[in-house]
């Protein structure tokens, strides 16, 4: 199964130029679409752009039929194929969980449950992305393996490696800088775990890169849910060039930017770091890597 990849720009455009679907057309964003197919006031499906890049690469669809979203289909690699599927709870008994992550209660989708909704989508979504209910079956029975095992893996995971998924799977984090004797922070999400270390990318010519090389001392912040990480570090700089490659493989949108081989590209990993990993719930708990 295959995901057409549009932009978001050209899905609009289509949209609006198409008087069925423009009736459908609950908003549209910068990186969002989302539409009512059943015309019941409330929205069925959405489809979002990842924050640096402009492609498709998550549809949304309320299978609860009370206009929340509550089954993504999220493509992270940004090859046009969703290689996530989360389905949330929706409070009903009907539809028990899967999800990639690890505050969601695993189980198993019943795409029965509320399939009047998705007939409907069915054919929008078949027009516009080649995707029928069958290929969406098929597609979460392949991929509900996969899961299971990137859940096991944050599950089991401890030290560096708990800290990699933490910054993964928050998506942003806060990356604190000094500037001279003033503290700089910005977002980032730039995550690579290779032979043992964790890396952040950059760009030489950008603020924060001379911040660091005049002063490596940095923290990092991310949050998910009702949990936080915070981490104290140095960074170090590698010019490896492998490194640099794996770091755009691993977030294609990057590629949008730089190059492993341009002068701008910057690669630094943590050194002497201690994260703590807090919530309001239980004591905090510190790893040192
Ligand atoms: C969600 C998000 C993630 C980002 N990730 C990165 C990143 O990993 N690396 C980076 O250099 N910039 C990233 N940026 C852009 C920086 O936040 C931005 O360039 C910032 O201005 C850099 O800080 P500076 O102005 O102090 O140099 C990201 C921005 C957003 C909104």
């Amino acid at each position: 199964m295959e995901v057409k990849q549009i932009s978001i720009r050209e899905a609009k455009k289509r949209i609006k130029s198409d008087p069925e679907l423009s009736k459908m057309l609950v908003k549209s964003g910068w990186r969002e679409i989302t539409l009512d197919l059943d015309g019941d006031g409330v929205a069925d499906v959405a489809f979002a752009s990842e924050k640096l890049g402009r492609k498709i690469d998550t549809i949304a669809i309320d299978l609860s039929g009370n206009g929340e979203f509550n089954l993504y289909l999220h493509d992270f690699d940004g090859n046009g194929i969703p290689d996530t599927v989360y389905l949330v709870e929706d409070g009903s008994d009907e539809i028990s969980a899967i999800a990639f992550g690890s505050e969601v209660e695993l189980g198993f989708i019943n795409l029965g449950v509320k399939v009047a909704n998705l007939l409907v989508a069915e054919d929008f979504l078949n027009k516009e992305l080649g995707l029928s209910l069958a290929d969406l079956n098929e597609y979460m029975k392949k991929y509900a393996a996969v899961m299971l095992s990137e859940i096991e893996k944050r599950e089991e995971a401890q030290g560096i490696d708990k800290v990699y998924y933490f910054l993964k799977d928050a998506q942003t984090y806060y990356l604190a800088t000094i500037d001279g004797d003033k503290p700089r922070v910005r977002p980032f999400g730039t995550i690579l775990l290779h032979d043992g270390r964790l890396y952040i990318q950059t760009g030489r010519k950008k603020a924060v890169s001379k911040q660091i090389s005049e002063n490596p001392s940095v923290e990092i912040c991310a949050d998910m849910g009702d949990r936080w990480l915070r981490i104290s570090c140095q960074l170090v700089e590698d010019d490896d060039h492998d490194i640099k490659v794996e770091m755009l493989e691993q977030m294609p949108s990057l590629k949008l930017m730089y190059s492993a081989d341009d002068d701008n590209m910057q690669m630094f990993y943590l050194k002497d770091a201690k994260a703590t990993f807090c919530s309001f719930t239980s004591e905090p708990e510190e790893i040192d890597f």
